[in-house]
């Protein structure tokens, strides 16, 4: 019994391949927007389509039904290696550096807010080289995902390298330390699957982020070039959520596993009420450029969406986020009484 029918709204589509990421069969990514090849035929296939479904970050891609589940742990446990297929996808999804359309920059479009957001933008960018030493620590053992962390840094250096460029042409001088002072990143916590569901929250913010900015800008060739980097975190964050959710399926205690990606849910909103937060006040410098947009002043991260994507990794009934810390709470009790 599968769920049905899914569609891409070719209208809305960014070509992130977030969809293809998890559901190879059934979206294709060629040339243009993403297309449905054919609809799911198996629970496990209905389960990646609507994966898709919440982690598009466009909400190109579209179910005629509400989700339904037999609530199977683990309908995908068997299966070959993430990383050729991830890589496959990332190869159908990515975009050129020379392709960005550098001749449209346009200058009387760039204020001096806007310069600095970027700047900050391509500033933490460079964190990835840090988090890449990490991933390589803490994942040593685990060849599938170090492969796919190849991936991840290329794609991730280039972000820096894009907006470094767009900040020269805007006049901007970087200091000379700029790229070493941007590597220094936060340590990992000790749960893997904790560590990779913190990838798919910041991923999937980065992405509305980046998507924000385009929208809000009237620079052509920021709006094109955020756009692009917006669909790459987009797909990161999908490919981490396939080795997450991989982890939790395989793991000898599930259960612990979904209580370790609750606990990063529940702290990440929880983070996100505090103005003192990085995050929050990256977002706030966004506030005069999205009123000149006529965009609401406030950056909100995606905050129902992304507590429905965990809901879908842990096969938790995340509706929304009052629901984390009741279900945080049940969630330690029946750990502890297995324990
Ligand atoms: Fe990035
Ligand atoms: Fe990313």
């Amino acid at each position: 019994m599968s769920n049905g029918k899914y569609e891409v709204d070719p209208s809305a589509c960014i070509r992130c391949g977030s969809c293809a990421t998890g559901a190879p069969a059934i979206f294709s990514l060629r040339a243009g927007p993403a297309k449905v090849v054919r609809q799911p035929e198996t629970e496990s296939e209905s389960r990646a389509c609507e994966e898709a479904v919440r982690l598009c970050p466009s909400g190109a891609v579209r179910a005629a039904e509400p989700w339904q589940t037999s609530g199977a742990l683990g309908a995908e446990k068997a299966g070959p290696g993430l990383y050729p297929v991830l890589a496959e996808v990332a190869e159908s999804a990515r975009w050129k550096l020379s392709e960005l359309p550098w001749s449209r920059y346009d200058p009387g479009c760039v204020s001096s807010p806007l310069r600095a957001l970027v700047k900050e933008m391509a500033f933490h960018e460079h964190a990835t080289y840090s988090a890449t030493q990490r991933f390589m620590q803490a994942f040593a053992d685990d060849t599938d995902f170090t492969q796919w962390v190849s991936v991840w840094f290329y794609e991730e250096t280039r972000h820096p390298t894009a907006l470094m460029r767009w900040l020269a042409l805007s006049g901007e001088t970087l200091e000379a330390d700029f790229v070493a002072r941007g590597r220094v990143s936060t340590p990992f916590m000790k749960s893997r699957t904790g560590t990779l569901v913190t990838n798919i929250i910041s991923e999937m913010v980065g992405a509305d982020a980046y998507l924000g900015l385009s929208v809000a800008s009237s620079e052509p060739l920021l709006t094109t070039m955020t756009r692009q980097i917006a669909a790459d975190e987009a797909r990161h964050a999908a490919s981490f959520y396939r080795f997450a959710r991989r982890r939790i399926v395989t793991a000898e205690n599930p259960e612990r596993e979904r209580l370790d990606s609750l606990k990063v849910l529940h702290f990440w909103l929880n983070e996100q009420q505090s103005v003192s937060h990085p995050v929050s006040q990256t977002m706030a410098r966004l506030a005069p450029i999205r009123l000149e947009a006529g965009l609401p002043a406030e950056f909100q991260a995606p905050r129902e969406r992304i507590c429905r994507a965990i809901a879908m990794l842990t096969d938790l009934p995340i509706a929304s986020p009052a629901d984390v810390f009741p279900l945080l709470a049940e969630q330690t009790a029946r750990v502890h009484a297995e324990a």
